[in-house]
C-alpha cells in the first residue's frame, strides 16, 4: 500500500484543486517578492504544478489526463558485477576503450598499459567523460565521435592504472608525458558497416588527439591581460594544453566544446612554501606537491615558478572537430570556475544562451548570454567572445511551500554591475572573469550543492541541473534541503516568459535522490522524494541529458559499496525520467567502480552513445577485457534490437 509521501502531504495539504493550490503558491511567493512586476507569471504556475508529487499521484489515482508514458522499457535491478548490464530487449557493447589506437602506424594497445608517452600520444585517451556524435551530412551510419578524456586515475600519488606493469617509480619525464597524452580530447571518425558494427576509420583526416600539450589559443575579453601572460607566452594569448575535461558541450554550428574542470590538481610547487594567493586557494590550487606529479618535470605547473599559468585553465574550450588543423579557442566571456559542462539554447532573438555549472562544494550555476545572435550557415566564430556572464541567486520559497521558488541572474559586469563597480579587487572586466568564483562570492550568488550537468528541455526550453551531493553542508535552503546531503537532487528552472536571455525564473526540485531501502521511513528526507522508490533507487546524479522526445537521462557518479546509506543501490548507473510524470526506471549499470557519464545519439536517435569511466578506480575491476588485465574506460553504444528509438 502507498503511504502518503511527507513531500506529498506537505504540497497537497489544502482542500482546493491542484491548480489552484499552487497557483496560489506562486502567487503569494510573487507578491513576496516582488516578481510579479517581473513578468513571471501564469506559465510559471503551471510549471510549478505538482513539484515532487505527480508520480505518486499519477500511480494513486491512475490519472488518465496524464500523457502516456515517455519510458517504454522495462526497468532492471541493481548490479555490483563487473560487468554492462541493460534492459530487456537493447543490446550494449564496448567501443573505443582507452589505448585504441587511431592511425594504422599507432602502437597496438598491450594489455599491461605499459606503452610509452609516443604510443598514448596516438591512441585514445584515458577516463571517458563527456562525448558528443556530430554526423556526416546527418547520416546516422557515420559521423565524428568526440570524447573528452577527463583525467588519470591516481592516488597518493601512485597511478593507479596508467602505467600498468611498469609503476609508478621510478617518476620521469616520459611517464609525465605519457600522463599529458592521456588527457584531452579525442576526435574519432567512426562508421557503421554493412553489418551493424560500429568501426573506426583508421587514419581518417579527422582522426585527431587534443592533449595536455597542444597548441591553442586565448580569446575573449581575458586574453591577453596581464594576468594571463607568462614566461612562455608575453602575449597572454597562447597556451598549451586543455586539462581535466569533464562534461561537454557543442554548438549549433557543429564545434565541440570541452570543458576544464578540476584544472588546480595540476598545480602546486616543489619549492617548499605556500606562497598561494587568496585567489589560488579559492580555486584549490595545491600547497605543495599534486597527486600528478608534473611540477617535478614542467616548471609551468609550479606556481611558484609560473604564477599565471593555472589562469589560462579553467575555461570553455572550443574545437572544430571538422578542421582538423584548427586551433582550439579558449573562450574566457564564459567564466573560469570548474566547468562541468556547457548546455546552450538559442533565445528567440537568436542570441545563443549557455548554461554552465560549477562543480564544488558550495558553488554557483551561470549562463553566458551572446551579445550576436547566431546565424545558420553564416561565421558564428566570434559568438562566443562577447556577451554577458551571469550567475543565479536561488530564492527561498516559504517554509510551507518547500522545493519551489523563484530566482534571479546576476550580471558579472565590472560597468553594470555596482557591487563589482566598487570592488578594487577587479581591475577591469578580464579580472572578474579570470576570478569568476571570487565575482559570484561578492554579488551573493546561491551556494549549490555541486552543481554538475545541466540540459535543456529540447520542447519547452525547461533548464534541468544535477546537484549531485554535498555532504559538508551544515545550513538548508530550499534549492538545497538537506543538510549532510549525500545523495543529491536534480532542480529545473524555467526562465521567465520562456525568455532564455531573462534574469529572473521559477524553479522546482524535480527529484531528490535518497534510499527507501536503508530510510524506510518516508518522513526522512534521505528515504527521497515521490518519484524515488525501492527499484529505482540511487545517489548523485551527475551526467544529464534529453533525447530529442524529451526523455530525461540520468548518470551516476555516486557511492557503489552498496552497504550502509547506499544499501541497495550497486554499481553506477543510468536511468531515464520522464519529466511530466516525473515517474523513473533504471536502465543501465556499468561495472565495478565506474562512472556512468556523457551521452549522445545519431540524429535517427536509435543508437545512443555513453562512457564509463574509471572501472575499477580503488583497484577492483577487469573490465572490459576480462582476466587479468587492467580495466579501461571506454565508450558503450546501446541499441534497441528491433531498431527503434532508444528508450521507447
Ligand atoms: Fe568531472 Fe563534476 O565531474
Ligand atoms: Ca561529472
Ligand atoms: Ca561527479
Amino acid at each position: 500500500m502507498h503511504k502518503i509521501h511527507p513531500l506529498d502531504s506537505e504540497d497537497l495539504a489544502t482542500n482546493t484543486s491542484e491548480n489552484e493550490h499552487f497557483q496560489s503558491i506562486v502567487q503569494r511567493a510573487h507578491s513576496r517578492r516582488g516578481f510579479l512586476k517581473s513578468g513571471v507569471g501564469l506559465s510559471a504556475a503551471l510549471f510549478l504544478a505538482g513539484p515532487l508529487a505527480a508520480y505518486a499521484k499519477t500511480q494513486d489515482k491512475g490519472d488518465t489526463a496524464q500523457p502516456p508514458s515517455l519510458l517504454g522499457f522495462q526497468a532492471i535491478p541493481i548490479s555490483t558485477d563487473d560487468t554492462i548490464s541493460v534492459a530487456a530487449g537493447y543490446s550494449a557493447s564496448v567501443f573505443a576503450p582507452w589505448g585504441t589506437p587511431l592511425f594504422t602506424d599507432a602502437t597496438s594497445w598491450k594489455s599491461d598499459a605499459s606503452d610509452d608517452a609516443a604510443a598514448q600520444a596516438r591512441q585514445v585517451g584515458d577516463n571517458h567523460d563527456g562525448i558528443h556524435f556530430f554526423p556526416i551530412n546527418n547520416s546516422n551510419n557515420e559521423g565524428l565521435l568526440v570524447i573528452n578524456h577527463e583525467y588519470t586515475t591516481v592516488e597518493d600519488g601512485d597511478y593507479t592504472w596508467l602505467f600498468g606493469a611498469n609503476g609508478t617509480l621510478p617518476w620521469t619525464a616520459d611517464k609525465t608525458a605519457k600522463a599529458m597524452n592521456a588527457h584531452g580530447v579525442s576526435v574519432i571518425h567512426i562508421v557503421r558497416s554493412q553489418t551493424g558494427t560500429w568501426e573506426i576509420k583508421l587514419d581518417s583526416k579527422y582522426n585527431r588527439r587534443i592533449t595536455a600539450s597542444t597548441e591553442m589559443m586565448l580569446t575573449g575579453p581575458a586574453a591577453g591581460n596581464d594576468l594571463m601572460k607568462t614566461r612562455a607566452d608575453s602575449s597572454g594569448t597562447r597556451v598549451l594544453g586543455t586539462l581535466n575535461n569533464c562534461g561537454n558541450g557543442w554548438t549549433p554550428w557543429n564545434t565541440y566544446l570541452a570543458c576544464e574542470e578540476n584544472f588546480n590538481t595540476y598545480f602546486g610547487t616543489t619549492s617548499g612554501t605556500d606562497t598561494r594567493n587568496a585567489a589560488q586557494k579559492r580555486y584549490g590550487l595545491a600547497a605543495a606537491s599534486t597527486n600528478y606529479r608534473w611540477e617535478e618535470f614542467i616548471d609551468r605547473f609550479d606556481y611558484v615558478k609560473e604564477p599565471n599559468e593555472s589562469n589560462r585553465f579553467g575555461w570553455i574550450v572550443e574545437i572544430d572537430p571538422f578542421n582538423p588543423t584548427s586551433t582550439p579557442k579558449k573562450r574566457t566571456a564564459l567564466g573560469r570556475i570548474k566547468h562541468e559542462n556547457a548546455a546552450y539554447t538559442l533565445a528567440s532573438d537568436q542570441r545563443i544562451v549557455i548554461y554552465m555549472g560549477d562543480d564544488q562544494r558550495d558553488d554557483y550555476i551561470y549562463k553566458f548570454v551572446s551579445e550576436g545572435i547566431y546565424q545558420e550557415g553564416g561565421d558564428n566564430s566570434a559568438l562566443l567572445d562577447a556577451g554577458t556572464l551571469y550567475v543565479a541567486k536561488f530564492n527561498d520559497g516559504p517554509t510551507s511551500e518547500a522545493y519551489v521558488g523563484t530566482g534571479e541572474w546576476i550580471a558579472l559586469d565590472k560597468t553594470a554591475n555596482a557591487i563589482l563597480a566598487a570592488d578594487a579587487r577587479f581591475t577591469n572586466q578580464a579580472e572578474v572573469l579570470i576570478h569568476t568564483r571570487l565575482a559570484a562570492d561578492a554579488v551573493g550568488a546561491t551556494k549549490m550543492d555541486r552543481p554538475e550537468w545541466v540540459s535543456v528541455h529540447p520542447n519547452n526550453g525547461d533548464v534541468y541541473v544535477t546537484l549531485t551531493n554535498n555532504d559538508k553542508r551544515t545550513i538548508a535552503d530550499a534549492a538545497n534541503p538537506r543538510t549532510a546531503n549525500i545523495y543529491g537532487q536534480i532542480l529545473r528552472w524555467r526562465e521567465a516568459q520562456g525568455d532564455a536571455t531573462a534574469t529572473a525564473f521559477e524553479w522546482d526540485i524535480f527529484v531528490l535522490a535518497g534510499n527507501p531501502v536503508k530510510h524506510t521511513d518516508r518522513s526522512n528526507l534521505k528515504s527521497g522524494s515521490a518519484n524515488i522508490t525501492v527499484d529505482n533507487t540511487f545517489n548523485s546524479p551527475d551526467g544529464l541529458g534529453f533525447d530529442k522526445d524529451g526523455r530525461l537521462w540520468i548518470q551516476t557518479d555516486g557511492k557503489y559499496n552498496n552497504t550502509g546509506d547506499y544499501e541497495g543501490q550497486g554499481n553506477n548507473q543510468m536511468l531515464c525520467a520522464d519529466p511530466v510524470s516525473k515517474e523513473i526506471r533504471r536502465f543501465f549499470v556499468g561495472p565495478k567502480e565506474c562512472e556512468v557519464t556523457g551521452i549522445t545519439f545519431t540524429p535517427d536517435s536509435k543508437t545512443m552513445f555513453i562512457n564509463i569511466q574509471h572501472p575499477g578506480e580503488a583497484g577492483n575491476s577487469h573490465w572490459p577485457d576480462g582476466g587479468k588485465s587492467v580495466p579501461r574506460s571506454a565508450t558503450i553504444i546501446i541499441t534497441k534490437d528491433d531498431g527503434g528509438v532508444i528508450g521507447s
